[in-house]
C-alpha cells in the first residue's frame, strides 16, 4: 500500500505457478534498514527483537550479522540479539536490516481468499529482559461444578539459558502470581485500591506429579465466587506473574487480562459456563481500505462497536491469527471467538500433478508450526472458545497430527476444522459452510451425530444479498443441536484508489492491473470498506436480537434469549399503528424476565387493547422495542437492541379496494392518435393510442410523467443473479432474452367513454430485441400483457395488468410496471416496509410504516452496481415535487402490496457500470412498481439459490394499481383511505 509492486486479489488460484516448494525467481523483495541506540538502562539485560508479523518471509540482520529467518505472515517471530548489539551507553547506533520476500514456500500455505499484500504489516519491537526472565505463562481455570469457586493454575516458563551457574532456578528465585479484580478499578476515579482488589494468590506447586518438565513451573490457587466471563458479561481479572530474587526484589513480571469461564461439550451442544450459547457470528478478515492488511486500533474498536450494536456476539478470525490487540479487545468487549491457524491450500486439488500438502510428510512440520504458534501466542485469551486448524486445506494425516497436538495441549477449548466435509474426527463442531437450511436440520436430527452444528460460513453478503437469513434462524432457534453460525463476511475488501481525475473509488481485483484476479469476489462484506453498514445489517441485527417477540392466538410472547443477562438493564416500549398512522404508544412495564424465560401478555389486558378494539383500520401493527437504560462501552444509553413488529388481527373485515369518487364530468378528446383527458387546470393526461402509453401527465400544469406505463420483467442483475456460470439466473435470463425485451403494441383501443370515465385497452407483446429491429415479430412473443386503463373524472387512473408469460421462460426477476417521472418529482413517501432497503426474502427487520425519503437517498452504493434500493410490501406511495405536486400510486382491488423502486439510474445503467462511481444519472426518475419481485438469495453467490417461495414462475398473473394526482392539500394516506371505504 506504499506503492511498491501491486495488490493482487485472487480467491483460489495462486498468483504464481503451482510448483511446490518453489516460487518465482522473480520475487519482489523489500529491503528495509533502520537504526537504534540501546538505552543505558538496559545495561546487563538481554535484548529481544520481535516482529509481530511479516508477509510472507524475511531475513533479519543486526549490524551485518544475520540473526534469523521466519515465515508465517500472521504470527510473530522473535530473535535474541543481545550479543550483536553495540554495548549499552556507547551511543553507537545499531543497524537493523530486514529483507522481505513477497513469495516463499510458506505462501503455498497462505492461499486465503483475500488480497495478497506483502510487507511488514504489524509492529516491530525491541524488548529488554533480565538475564533470567519469565518467558511464557499459560493461565487455566477449573470451575467447581456449581461455579462457586475456580481452581486457578498458571504454568510459568523461565528462561535462564544464559546462566552459567548450574543452580536450579528455584535456588535463586521465587515465582508467584496474583489475580486482581480490576473490574473495580475503573469506577474508583483513578485511585484504585490494588491491595483490596487482590482476590487470589497463586503459589508454587512442587508436588512431583506437577513437574512439567524443563523449566516449567506450576502455580496454583483458588478464586472464590468468580465473576464469570461470557460475551454477554465480559468480566475480566488482571493476572500478574512475578519473578523475585532471594532478597525479595522483583526481577521480572508479566501481566495480562484473564477471564474465568468454562467451555465444554454436551451431546449436540457447545457449552460456555454450562449454557448452550448461541453463536450470532461473522467472519472477519483484517482489512483496512488504505492500509490493506495493516491494523490500527481505532479500526478494530470501530468493528467491535458496530458488531456489538448489531447484536453480533461471535467472530471467526478468517483465516489466520489476527493482530494481538484484537484479542484483548474481544476479551474486553465480549465476543466469542474462533481463532484460526494461518493455513489454506485451496489452490491444490487431489487430482492435480502435485500432491496435496496435508498428505505430504514434508509439509507436516510447517503446518504444525503454524498451529502451535497460534495456540502459544493466544492461549491466555478468554474470548477464544475454539481453535481452528485453518481453512480449505483438504483433509489428511497432517490434520490428524494438528488436531492431536491441539487437543493435548489445550483440552479447555473445542477444536474446529471444516476441511474434509466438516464432520471429520478432527473437529468437535460440525462446521459446514453455506449448507442449506434443510440440510443442517437433517444433521441436527441425526441420532448418530453427537456434535453441535455451527455454520463456519453462511449467508454470503456479496453485494445486495443476505436473503433468507431469517429462515436459517427459524431453524437454528427451533432445532436442538443447531447453535448458530458466522456470516461470510464482515467487511467489503475494497481498497481506496485514486482515479485519473483525482476522485477516489473502491477498487477490487483487477483494478491494479493484477492478473490473474477474481474481480469483485472480495466484496462480500456486511459493511463497506469504510465500515458504513450495508442495509442487510438491519436484517442481521434483527435475526440476532436477544429479545424475541411473537404474537399468536391473542397472546404476545416476549422472550429473553440471553443466557446470563436479565432484562434489568432494558426499557421496553410499545407503539400501535393503524394503516400507517400512530394510534398510541407508551412504556411497557414488565416484570424482570430471567435469562431464557418468556413473559406472556394477553391481548385483553394489554395497554393497546382499547386502541385495537376500537380501531377501524384495515391493518393494525404493534411494535415492541427494548432499549438500553445505561450506556455501555460500545453504545450510548437509549440504544435499541431489539425491535419487533407484529400484526394483530384487524377488527374490520377485508374488502377489495374500490374508488369512491364523486362523479364529475371532464374533458375527453381524441385527436388522431392521441387521447386527451383532463379537468380544467387540475390535471391532464395524454395517451398515445398507437403505442398505448402515456405521452404526458400534468397536475396543475406541471408535467410529471415523461414516459410510461410499460410492463417490466427485468432487473439489473445482482452478484447473486450472476453467480453460477451457465446455470446462473442471469445466463438463463439472457438465453431467454428477458434482459432485452422490446414491447410492441399489438392493439390499443378506447373501449368505453362515458361522462365519468374512459377505458382504454392495450395489448403489449414482449419480444426479443435484436438491436437491429430484426426479430421484432409478433410470433416471437415471450410474454403477452394486457393493460387496461380506466380514467375517472376525478383524475384517478386504475391500471389493470394481465400478464401471460410463455411457460418455457425461466423464473422471472420481476413482474411489474415501469414509468419515468420528471427529475424534480423527487420526494417519496410510502406506506410499506422500510425505512431501509428491503426485498421479499430480506424484510424481517423492516417494519411496515409510513416513511419519507428523497430519490437520491434511496440509492445504495454497492461497489459493483446492480438492482438496489427496493422497498417491499408497499401499499401506497407518493412522488411529489417541492410544492407537493405529484402522483400517488397504490395497490388496488385485491392486489397484494408491491415492491417499489425509484432511481435516477436506469436499470440498463445499473447493469452497465462496473463501479458505483461510474454510474451516470439519467434525465428523469425511473420508477418500478412490482406486483412480484424475485428474492435476492444469499445462501451463497455461486449457485442460483433463491428459495422456491421467492421465485417468480412464468405463470399468468393479474394485478391492479391505482394512480392519481396529488397536491399539497391532500396526502397519500387520505387518498388511500378513500378507496378503503365500503
Ligand atoms: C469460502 C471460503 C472463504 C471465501 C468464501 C467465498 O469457501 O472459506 O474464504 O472464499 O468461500 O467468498
Ligand atoms: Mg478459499
Amino acid at each position: 500500500m506504499h506503492g511498491f509492486d501491486r495488490p493482487i486479489y485472487t480467491n483460489v488460484e495462486y498468483p504464481f505457478p503451482l510448483d511446490p516448494p518453489f516460487v518465482h525467481v522473480d520475487n519482489p523483495t523489500g529491503c528495509y534498514r533502520t537504526d537504534f541506540v540501546i538505552p543505558k538502562e538496559w545495561k546487563g539485560r538481554r535484548i529481544l527483537l520481535h516482529f509481530e508479523a511479516v508477509d510472507s518471509a524475511f531475513c533479519a540482520w543486526i549490524n551485518g550479522v544475520p540473526v534469523g529467518y521466519s515465515q508465517d505472515s500472521r504470527l510473530p517471530a522473535e530473535f535474541e540479539i543481545t550479543d550483536y548489539c553495540n554495548p549499552c551507553g556507547t551511543d553507537k547506533k545499531n543497524v537493523l536490516a530486514v529483507q522481505v520476500f513477497r513469495w516463499s514456500d510458506g505462501s503455498y500455505l497462505e492461499d486465503q481468499d483475500h488480497w495478497w499484500l506483502s510487507g511488514i504489516h504489524r509492529d516491530v519491537l525491541l524488548l529488554s529482559k533480565p538475564q533470567v526472565f519469565i518467558a511464557d505463562y499459560f493461565f487455566k481455570s477449573n470451575l467447581a461444578e456449581d461455579f462457586s469457586y475456580a481452581d486457578l493454575q498458571v504454568e510459568v516458563k523461565i528462561d535462564d539459558s544464559q546462566e552459567t551457574s548450574k543452580d536450579s532456578v528455584l535456588d535463586n528465585f521465587t515465582i508467584e502470581a496474583a489475580l486482581f479484580d480490576s473490574g473495580s478499578w475503573n469506577s474508583s476515579g483513578g485511585s484504585a485500591d490494588l491491595l483490596s482488589s487482590n482476590v487470589a494468590n497463586l503459589k508454587l506447586d512442587l508436588s512431583p506429579r506437577t513437574v512439567l518438565g524443563f523449566r516449567d513451573y506450576l502455580l496454583v490457587g483458588r478464586l472464590e465466587v468468580p465473576r464469570l466471563w461470557s460475551a454477554e458479561q465480559p468480566n475480566l481479572y488482571t493476572l500478574v506473574v512475578i519473578l523475585k530474587d532471594t532478597s525479595g526484589n522483583i526481577v521480572d513480571c508479566e501481566s495480562c487480562l484473564v477471564g474465568i469461564r468454562q467451555v465444554s461439550k454436551a451431546p449436540k451442544q457447545l457449552l460456555v459456563n454450562g449454557h448452550p450459547i448461541t453463536i450470532r457470528g461473522v467472519n472477519r478478515h483484517e482489512h483496512h481500505p488504505r492500509l490493506g492488511k495493516t491494523n490500527i486500533e481505532s479500526c478494530m474498536v470501530k468493528d467491535l462497536v458496530l458488531m456489538k450494536q448489531y447484536n453480533i456476539n461471535a467472530v471467526r478470525n478468517s483465516h489466520y491469527p489476527q493482530h494481538p490487540r484484537w484479542y484483548e479487545l474481544c476479551d474486553m468487549f465480549g465476543m466469542y471467538m474462533i481463532d484460526e491457524a494461518n493455513i489454506e491450500t485451496h489452490g491444490f486439488d487431489y487430482t492435480g500433478h502435485v500432491k496435496h500438502p496435508t498428505l505430504e510428510p514434508s509439509w507436516a512440520t510447517a503446518m504444525l508450526d503454524r498451529v502451535m504458534g497460534m495456540v502459544e501466542r493466544d492461549k491466555n485469551h478468554a474470548c477464544i472458545i475454539s481453535w481452528s486448524l485453518g481453512n480449505e486445506s483438504g483433509y489428511g494425516p497432517n490434520h490428524s497430527a494438528l488436531a492431536g497436538w491441539v487437543r493435548g495441549k489445550d483440552p479447555s477449548r473445542l477444536l474446529h476444522y471444516e476441511g474434509g466435509g466438516s464432520r471429520t474426527p478432527s473437529t468437535d463442531i460440525i462446521c459446514p459452510m453455506y449448507m442449506r437450511v434443510w440440510d443442517i436440520v437433517k444433521i441436527a436430527k441425526d441420532p448418530n451425530e453427537t456434535r453441535p452444528l455451527i455454520l463456519c460460513e453462511y449467508s454470503h453478503a456479496m453485494g445486495n444479498s443476505n436473503g433468507n437469513i431469517h429462515e436459517y434462524w427459524e431453524a437454528i432457534e427451533g432445532t436442538f443441536g443447531l447453535q448458530g453460525g458466522f456470516i461470510w463476511e464482515w467487511v467489503d475488501q475494497g481498497l481506496l484508489k485514486d482515479s485519473a481525475d483525482g476522485t477516489k473509488h473502491w477498487a477490487y481485483g483487477g483494478d491494479f492491473g493484477d492478473v490473474p484476479n477474481d474481480l469483485n469476489f472480495c466484496l462480500n462484506g456486511l459493511v463497506w470498506p469504510d465500515r458504513t453498514p450495508h442495509p442487510a445489517m438491519h436484517e442481521v441485527k434483527y435475526v440476532y436480537q436477544p429479545i424475541k417477540v411473537s404474537f399468536s392466538e391473542g397472546t404476545l410472547k416476549i422472550t429473553n434469549t440471553h443466557f446470563y443477562e436479565t432484562t434489568k438493564a432494558l426499557e421496553f416500549s410499545w407503539a400501535a399503528h393503524g394503516d400507517g398512522c400512530e394510534l398510541g404508544s407508551g412504556n411497557l412495564s414488565l416484570p424482570l424476565i430471567e435469562p431464557q424465560k418468556t413473559f406472556h401478555i394477553e391481548l385483553q389486558s394489554a395497554p393497546w387493547h382499547t386502541l385495537w378494539a376500537s380501531s377501524s383500520a384495515e391493518e393494525f401493527f404493534l411494535t415492541i422495542s427494548a432499549k438500553l437504560l445505561h450506556a455501555t462501552c460500545w453504545v450510548e444509553a437509549g440504544h435499541v437492541i431489539s425491535s419487533t413488529q407484529v400484526q394483530l388481527p384487524a377488527k374490520r373485515e377485508f374488502v377489495p379496494h374500490v374508488i369512491k369518487t364523486k362523479d364529475t364530468t371532464f374533458l375527453k378528446e381524441i385527436l388522431g392518435d392521441t387521447l386527451k383527458v383532463g379537468q380544467q387546470n387540475a390535471w391532464e393526461i395524454i395517451l398515445n393510442l398507437k403505442m398505448g402509453t402515456v405521452e404526458s401527465w400534468k397536475v396543475e400544469g406541471v408535467p410529471l410523467m415523461t414516459k410510461g406505463i410499460f410492463p417490466c420483467f427485468w432487473r439489473a442483475p445482482t452478484d447473486n443473479d450472476k453467480g453460477g456460470g451457465a446455470s446462473s439466473y442471469l445466463s438463463k435470463w439472457q438465453a431467454a432474452h428477458i434482459d432485452n425485451l422490446h414491447y410492441i403494441t399489438k392493439s390499443c383501443s378506447v373501449q368505453n367513454m362515458t361522462d365519468h370515465l374512459v377505458k382504454v385497452a392495450v395489448v403489449f407483446l414482449g419480444v426479443p430485441n435484436s438491436g437491429d429491429g430484426s426479430g421484432v415479430e409478433d410470433t416471437n412473443a415471450l410474454i403477452e400483457i394486457d393493460v387496461i386503463y380506466t380514467i375517472y373524472g376525478s383524475g384517478d387512473v386504475v391500471v389493470e395488468c394481465n400478464v401471460r408469460p410463455s411457460s418455457n421462460l425461466p423464473p422471472l426477476p420481476r413482474v411489474g410496471v415501469e414509468f419515468h417521472l420528471e427529475k424534480s418529482i423527487d420526494q417519496i413517501k410510502w406506506y410499506g416496509r422500510g425505512p431501509f432497503e428491503c426485498y421479499p426474502d430480506r424484510k424481517a427487520a423492516a417494519h411496515v410504516g409510513v416513511y419519507e425519503q428523497k430519490v437520491s437517498d434511496l440509492h445504495v452504493p454497492y461497489i459493483v452496481p446492480g438492482e438496489c434500493s427496493g422497498r417491499a410490501d408497499v401499499r401506497w406511495v407518493t412522488f411529489q415535487n417541492k410544492d407537493g405536486l405529484g402522483i400517488y400510486a397504490s395497490i388496488y382491488g385485491s392486489s397484494p402490496p408491491m415492491q417499489l423502486n425509484a432511481s435516477y439510474y436506469t436499470t440498463a445503467e445499473l447493469d452497465r457500470a462496473t463501479h458505483n462511481e461510474d454510474l451516470i444519472r439519467g434525465d428523469d426518475i425511473e420508477v418500478h412498481l412490482d406486483h412480484k419481485h424475485m428474492g435476492l438469495a444469499g445462501d451463497d453467490s455461486w449457485s442460483p439459490c433463491v428459495h422456491d417461495k421467492y421465485l417468480i414462475p412464468p405463470v399468468p398473473s393479474s394485478f391492479s394499481i391505482r394512480l392519481s394526482p396529488i397536491t399539497a392539500a391532500t396526502s397519500g394516506h387520505d387518498i388511500y383511505k378513500s378507496q378503503l371505504q365500503l
